[in-house]
């Protein structure tokens, strides 16, 4: 048994909160039964409906990742009509993007309709390794990369640095190009880091998520996770 807010969320239907809201605001049944108190538990055996709408029959989850163009926006609508990560997949499923990435960074995102499975892989204490790549506007000194590589704070938190190299340096232009590995996963984190030290990201791509690369995808491009994928990235999160 699962608390029913929880359920609706692993349907992939909307978020806890506004499963929670919509339990609030009497849209939720179950078994036909209109539920208002938020700790209901449900078995997988119970028929829920939405609006009238069962959500809990042949939901097949799907998984996804897809290597971000620039100019996407992580999310599942835009109010500004701006192309989304959702759009730019061919399903009927109600999938939204695992986390952000910004709307000029480009690379790999996960997208799901299992909510079960994105709310374990956003959860702050799943350290999986993010890998990025950054074009700076400076030449990084010595003393930079020692304070990256012992661990800049942002926001008052610091950040775990598990790997960091400079991979082509342009003296002429003054700019750098690095490779970068941390497990958190706070928006515009890579950014903020590098202004820590009066260093502006000017480009930003997501090329690895824990064992999964974005080598094989050009932009634009997607495909679904395999069944052995799932179930790592599972196993990652229970560690
Ligand atoms: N850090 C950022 O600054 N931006 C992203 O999109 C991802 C990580």
């Amino acid at each position: 048994m699962e608390r029913l807010q929880k359920v609706i969320a692993a349907y992939g239907y909307t978020s806890r909160r506004k499963a929670e809201e919509l339990i609030k605001r009497q849209k939720v049944m179950v078994n036909g039964k209109i539920i208002t108190e938020l700790g209901t538990k449900v078995s997988p055996q119970d028929v829920i409906s939405i609006d009238g709408v069962i959500i809990n029959k042949d939901v097949k989850h799907e998984y996804y990742m897809l290597n971000k163009p620039r100019s996407v926006i992580s999310s599942v609508t835009d109010d500004a009509g701006r192309i989304t990560v959702v759009d730019l997949i061919d399903t009927e499923a109600r999938i939204y993007p695992i986390g952000r990435l910004d709307y000029d960074t480009t690379g790999l995102i996960l997208l799901t309709n299992d909510g079960e499975f994105a709310n374990t892989l956003m959860h702050p204490s799943f350290e999986i390794e993010k890998t990025y790549i950054a074009k700076l506007d400076k030449v990084l000194t010595k003393d930079d990369i020692l304070a990256i590589k012992k661990g800049i704070t942002v926001d008052k938190r610091k950040v775990e640095v598990k790997r960091f190299k400079v991979k082509k340096r342009d003296l002429e232009k003054g700019t750098d190009i690095v490779e970068i590995t941390i497990i958190e996963g706070r928006n515009h984190i890579i950014k903020k880091l590098f202004k820590e030290l009066g260093v502006n990201v000017e480009k930003l791509s997501r090329i690895g998520y824990g064992f999964l690369d974005v080598k094989n995808l050009k932009s634009g491009e997607y495909r679904m996770l395999t069944i052995k994928e799932i179930k790592k990235l599972y196993a990652l999160a229970k560690k």
